[in-house]
């Protein structure tokens, strides 16, 4: 049962960040106004924002406890794939407002570079919902372990590969906005820092195995 006492593990945790996200989107869609095209991107882009911190805590759970193991560090990867699973779910707003801007006859992205965003982005998807229903046990117990981490490990690098380069999109169309600009800025920083963060432990963890390997080197000839 839902407590005020669980909703900071597990489906309390996942139902309380749903929750809080789908109030910001209702709420920026209350402001907006919705009436056309410039309004369903500005909700699309609010939509996807509300989900970057999620994508962020679960891309950089292991990262952060591998370099600093404390207790913060173990609850965030104790609560990884529930993080996962609330941004799957608050990624939804985003079709939402996909489906609408479709309806007024809109073309999705800049005629030149559209097919490429358009199947990139649906490969997004088809790793986003992989990976949402491999979470469970059920369908996860049909993979192989190894098969199951590739998968997710592929798509969590894949879609934070899409955030990674649509700000700097961003930041070129919104050039002569110096605050739009900043957003953006902002945005690619948090995205790029934490691919850093996972680069940092990669790091940590090679030179951990690698001075195993020397150790047991010296001691072999010992
Ligand atoms: C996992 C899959 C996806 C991810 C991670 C993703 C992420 C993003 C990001 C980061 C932005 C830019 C937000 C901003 O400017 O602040 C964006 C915008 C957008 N995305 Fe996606 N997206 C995904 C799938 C899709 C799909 C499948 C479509 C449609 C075929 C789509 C259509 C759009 C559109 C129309 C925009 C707004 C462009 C504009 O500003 O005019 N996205 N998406």
């Amino acid at each position: 049962m839902l407590t005020v006492a669980s909703l900071n593990e597990r489906w309390g945790l996942f139902s309380l960040l749903v929750f809080i996200a789908s109030i910001v989107v209702l709420a920026c869609w209350f402001i907006t106004n919705l009436s056309g095209e410039q309004e369903y991107r500005h909700m699309i882009r609010v939509s996807v924002r509300c989900s970057l911190p999620l994508l962020i805590l679960a891309f950089t759970a292991s990262a952060l406890n591998r370099l600093w193991p404390c207790e913060a560090s173990a609850w965030l990867l104790r609560n990884r794939k529930y993080l996962g699973l609330a941004f799957s779910a608050v990624m939804l707003w985003q079709i939402l407002f996909i489906v609408l801007l479709i309806s007024t006859g809109a073309s999705l992205f800049p005629p030149g570079p559209a097919a490429m965003f358009i199947v990139s982005d649906l490969i997004g998807y088809t790793l986003l919902l992989s990976m949402t229903v491999t979470s469970f046990e059920m369908f996860r117990n049909r993979m192989s372990p190894v098969a199951w981490k590739r998968l997710h490990r592929t798509g969590i690098y894949y879609i934070w590969v899409i955030y990674l380069y649509s700000f700097p999109i961003g930041i070129y169309f919104s050039r002569d906005n110096h605050m739009e600009v900043a957003g953006y800025g902002f945005l690619f920083f948090i995205t790029l820092a934490a691919g850093i963060l996972r680069l940092l432990a990669w790091g940590k963890d090679s030179k951990i195995t690698f001075n195993k390997w020397a150790d047991n080197i010296v001691k072999a000839t010992d």
